[in-house]
């Protein structure tokens, strides 16, 4: 089905980006940079331009967070953030914290995984977020290889970091944000909060100092740690101005978790750079108690992904007992947004679905439909002003309208990654000339809208989550029944995709539904609740190259009943 062409939004707000051709030609990175706050010498942090900027206006007062989960609420201006982070801020300094080092937040969504957040980058170390659903192997992972130095956790979470505590000689502190007194030596949140002073200076940092890192999924190996910079700022805020249309007066809600790129940049930074008041949910998803927030809260601007529009939408009876009349824009993110849904936001919420497109790598968005444009639905929209995407072939060349190709973007853009932490071969992967390679296919038409088909690797994208197979088969194979496993990625009508797991068993292992069942626990415990196999098919053998491989491709095209095609460099099978 061909779905028309939606008109720019008629509704009587003008948008802070009212013309995209015109702007995407005069645009430059320096225009942008007059949007942010620097220092007096020439240094920039992101937490300043967060919060301390607004010290002495009258944002300073106003609302900047409203949290809220199933049971409390707990709301905090600006002046009250400027404050906690300084204290957080030095909390880290008396226990020696310095430019560079790694802290390490394993929280779920509280007030203090954004305090800390930010109190950490105000003392000029690496913030980084880890999934609360992560479990021991992915924390091992992730704490061994960014040496992180501390952990701020909860009680109930630390029980898996003990586990792995052996392996990590570079974790001298834990604190924990639940607990007045401590048995292991734990350092505990609101003592030391209470103790500490609420003025702190802000470290001054370079634009190219890291900021933030967050491990992300590729097709082999463990995760990769993808480190950002102070001067992503000029990005992070200026793509929330302008793409996600933020207004000093708006409520917005940035549905993503800390954890994941979306939940850091705009559930935490280009919000508060733009001084708006914005909500967060403590709870999990659960569809009428999201209406029901938006209601209460009379949310304006809404940043959501895919998966939950699709989950909203199965029950529309739900719509009628709310009235989310205070909307006035909705955006998504993560993974394909179908034009069903976009027909289903227009039709029921009265506005569009606005999609966007960017990765953990590039930062911030970077292919966008804007309020100003039409929408073409089931299309990421055009580039934002001072990126230049491209389709390009097996060399590098630029392809021309209507062709399939790699997705590339021309490398330097502010809020492009700066390193793979620790393994510069890996970031050199990702470039080829002066092009940046997303890893993900699509294809650009004649009027300039770009169109996403599909990643060009195995990286499973499942409820907008990204997932190595790498990291799920390892884990598999941990489990004392399994001999050999090959994960994919499922089509899914709901999720996008599901995990499937294909497994060998060990010889005298009989294949059977409790098994199944084991196994996804055992996963869910190792890995994270995310990443578990919805499926499991037991395989007497598995697709493998000559050398040993599973072959995840022919395992995916015969899930999907497709031909096998060429098979001359698989072992008998
Ligand atoms: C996918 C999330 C289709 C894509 C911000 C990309 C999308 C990966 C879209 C990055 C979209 C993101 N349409 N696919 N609008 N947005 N993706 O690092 O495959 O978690 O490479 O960052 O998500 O996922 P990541």
């Amino acid at each position: 089905m061909n779905y028309p062409l939606i008109s720019k939004s008629q509704n009587n707000i003008t948008p802070n980006f009212p013309d995209y051709q015109k702007t995407y030609k005069e645009f430059s990175w320096e225009k942008g940079r007059k949007e942010i706050a620097y220092f007096d010498d020439g240094t920039v942090n992101i937490a300043h331009n967060a919060l301390d900027k607004w010290k002495g206006s009258e944002t300073e007062h106003k609302t900047a967070f409203i949290w809220e989960d199933d049971e409390t609420s707990r709301s905090f201006t600006y002046g009250d953030l400027i404050a906690e982070t300084n204290k957080f801020a030095n909390m880290l300094s008396k226990l020696g914290i310095q430019k560079g080092d790694r802290v390490f937040m394993f929280l779920p969504r509280i007030p203090e995984l954004y305090i800390s957040f930010l109190g950490t980058l105000k003392v000029g170390a690496i913030a980084g977020n880890l999934f609360a659903a992560f479990g021991y192997e992915a924390l091992e992972d992730r704490l061994a290889d960014s040496e992180a130095k501390v952990l701020v956790t909860t009680h109930e979470l630390e029980e898996r970091v003990k586990k792995v505590k052996d392996q990590l000689p570079h974790l001298k502190h834990i604190i924990l944000v639940d607990a007045e007194a401590t048995e292991h030596g734990e350092i505990s949140y609101s003592r030391e909060m209470k103790a500490a002073s609420d003025q702190f200076e802000t470290a001054h940092m370079q634009e190219s100092d890291p900021s933030y890192m967050l491990y992300t999924s590729g097709t082999t190996g463990k995760p990769k740690g993808v480190v950002h910079t102070h001067g992503d700022i000029v990005q992070e805020h200026i793509t929330g101005k302008w793409i996600l249309d933020m207004k000093a007066n708006d409520i917005y809600w940035c549905t993503a978790d800390p954890g994941w790129v979306t939940g850091v940049v705009y559930g935490i930074i280009s919000p508060w750079s733009n001084g708006l008041t914005q909500l967060v949910h403590g709870g999990r998803f659960d569809p009428d108690r999201w209406y029901s927030l938006i209601e209460k809260h009379q949310v304006t601007v809404w940043y959501t992904a895919p998966t939950a529009i699709r989950m909203l939408m199965t029950n529309p009876e739900l719509l009628k007992k709310h009235n989310l009349s205070s909307l006035r824009y909705v955006c998504s993110v993560g993974e394909p947004l179908n034009p069903e849904a976009i027909v289903w936001g227009q039709k029921y919420l009265n506005l569009p679905i606005h999609d966007n497109y960017w990765q953990t790598e590039t930062g911030s968005i970077v292919i966008a439909n804007y309020l100003s444009m039409d929408i073409k639905p089931g299309s990421m929209g055009k580039p934002f002003p001072g990126i230049h995407a491209g389709i390009i072939d097996d060399e590098g060349g630029e392809l021309g309208p209507g062709k399939e190709g790699d997705l590339a973007l021309k490398k330097g853009w502010p809020s492009m990654m700066k390193e793979i932490w620790k393994n510069p071969k890996k970031y050199e992967s990702y470039f080829k000339g002066d092009w940046y390679i997303t890893g993900d296919r699509a294809m650009k038409d004649e009027d300039g809208y770009f169109w996403f088909i599909g990643r060009a690797d195995d990286v499973i994208k499942t409820s907008g989550e990204r997932v190595g197979p790498f990291e799920v088969e390892s884990a598999l194979l941990k489990h004392p029944a399994v001999a050999e496993a090959g994960v994919i990625g499922k089509p899914d009508e709901v999720r996008g995709e599901i995990i499937k797991a294909f497994i060998k068993l060990k010889p005298g292992q009989e294949g059977s539904e409790a098994l199944k069942e084991e196994i996804q626990k055992f996963i869910k415990e190792e890995l994270a609740g995310h990443a578990y196999p919805r499926e499991i098919e037991f395989r007497d053998t598995l697709p493998k190259t000559r050398s040993g491989k599973i072959m995840r491709r022919v395992l995916k095209m015969e899930e999907l009943g497709q031909d096998v095609g060429d098979t001359s460099t698989m072992e008998e099978y």
